[in-house]
C-alpha cells in the first residue's frame, strides 16, 4: 500500500539517523503546557489548547518521518472533568472538531487512527467521531495512533478487574490462570505494545495516571516546553535521548 508522504518540517529539517533497534516502538506522549501558554501571552486557556493541535499534527508527520509505529497522544483524561464546565466543554468540542477535521489526512499517510479510554460519560458526538475515524482508517499499516480520550490507567486497570473478576465468577476462568498475558487481554486495547518511550512536555515531571500498565519499563524523557511550542524537532531529540539510554528490563549486564 502507498502513502502520501508526510510533509516536511519547514525548515526543511530531515530526522536524526538512528539505528532501527534503537528506535523505540511506542511512544506515548502527555501533551503538557497549553493553558501556561496561553496565560503568558494574555489569552484564554482555550487559545492554548487550540495552539496544541498544530503542535501534535507536526510530532506526527515527524513521528512518521523517523519510523515509529506506534503512538499514543493523552488528549482527555478521566481526570479532566473536574476542570471549568467551560473548559470541559470547550474540550469535548474540540477534541470532536479536531478528530473530523484530520481524519482524511491521517487516512492519506496511512494512519491507523484508535480511541482509547472509557465510553462512560463522554459526549456521543465525540465517541461517534472517534469510531468513524477508527472505521475510516482500520487497514491502515504506516503507523498507529492511539487518542487517549476520557481515558485513566487505574480506570482501564479497573475495569479490566472488572471483567476478568466476572469471567472468573461465571467460572470462564480458572483464578490460577491469571496472568500478566491474560490480564493484558482484558484492557482497553489489548494490541497495544508496551511503552518504550514516555514524553511529557511542560517540565512536569509525573505520569499522571497515563498508560500505567503499558508504561512499567518506558523511558522518561521530561523537557521544559510549553506544549504549543513542541514540534517534531522536540520529539526527534526525546528519541535521541531515548536512543542513548541502556535498558535491562530488571535484568543485569
Ligand atoms: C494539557 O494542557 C492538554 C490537554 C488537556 C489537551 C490537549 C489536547 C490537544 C493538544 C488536542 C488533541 C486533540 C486530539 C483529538 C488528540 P493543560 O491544559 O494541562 O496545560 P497547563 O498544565 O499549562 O494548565
Amino acid at each position: 500500500m502507498r502513502y502520501r508522504k508526510p510533509t516536511p518540517h519547514p525548515s526543511g529539517a530531515k530526522p536524526p539517523k538512528i539505528k532501527a533497534d534503537a528506535l523505540p516502538r511506542h511512544v506515548a506522549i502527555v501533551m503538557d503546557g497549553n493553558g501556561r501558554w496561553a496565560k503568558q501571552r494574555g489569552m484564554a486557556r482555550t487559545k492554548g489548547h487550540e495552539a496544541g493541535e498544530k503542535a501534535l499534527f507536526d510530532v506526527v508527520e515527524g513521528a512518521l518521518e523517523i519510523g515509529l509505529k506506534e503512538v499514543s497522544v493523552y488528549a482527555f483524561s478521566t481526570e479532566n472533568w473536574r476542570r471549568s464546565p467551560e473548559e470541559v466543554r470547550f474540550l469535548m468540542n474540540f477534541n470532536r472538531e479536531v478528530i473530523r477535521k484530520r481524519r482524511d489526512e491521517m487516512h492519506e499517510r496511512g494512519i491507523k487512527v484508535r480511541w482509547v479510554g472509557r465510553r462512560q460519560k463522554l459526549w456521543a458526538s465525540v465517541v461517534k467521531e472517534l469510531e468513524e475515524a477508527e472505521r475510516l482508517t482500520r487497514r491502515n499499516t504506516a503507523m498507529t495512533l492511539n487518542m487517549c480520550i476520557n481515558y485513566g490507567g487505574r480506570a482501564e486497570i479497573v475495569d479490566a478487574t472488572r471483567a476478568l473478576a466476572l469471567d472468573v465468577a461465571k467460572r470462564r476462568i480458572k483464578p490460577d490462570a491469571v496472568t500478566e498475558k491474560l490480564f493484558r487481554k482484558y484492557l482497553d486495547e489489548p494490541k497495544m505494545n508496551d511503552v518504550d518511550l514516555f514524553f511529557r512536555s511542560s517540565g512536569e515531571q509525573r505520569t499522571s495516571n497515563f498508560l500505567m500498565w503499558q508504561s512499567a519499563y518506558a523511558e522518561m524523557v521530561f523537557m521544559d516546553v510549553l506544549w504549543p511550542d513542541v514540534d517534531r524537532l522536540t520529539l526527534w531529540k526525546a528519541i535521541e535521548i531515548y536512543a542513548e539510554r541502556e535498558r535491562r528490563f530488571g535484568g543485569a549486564e
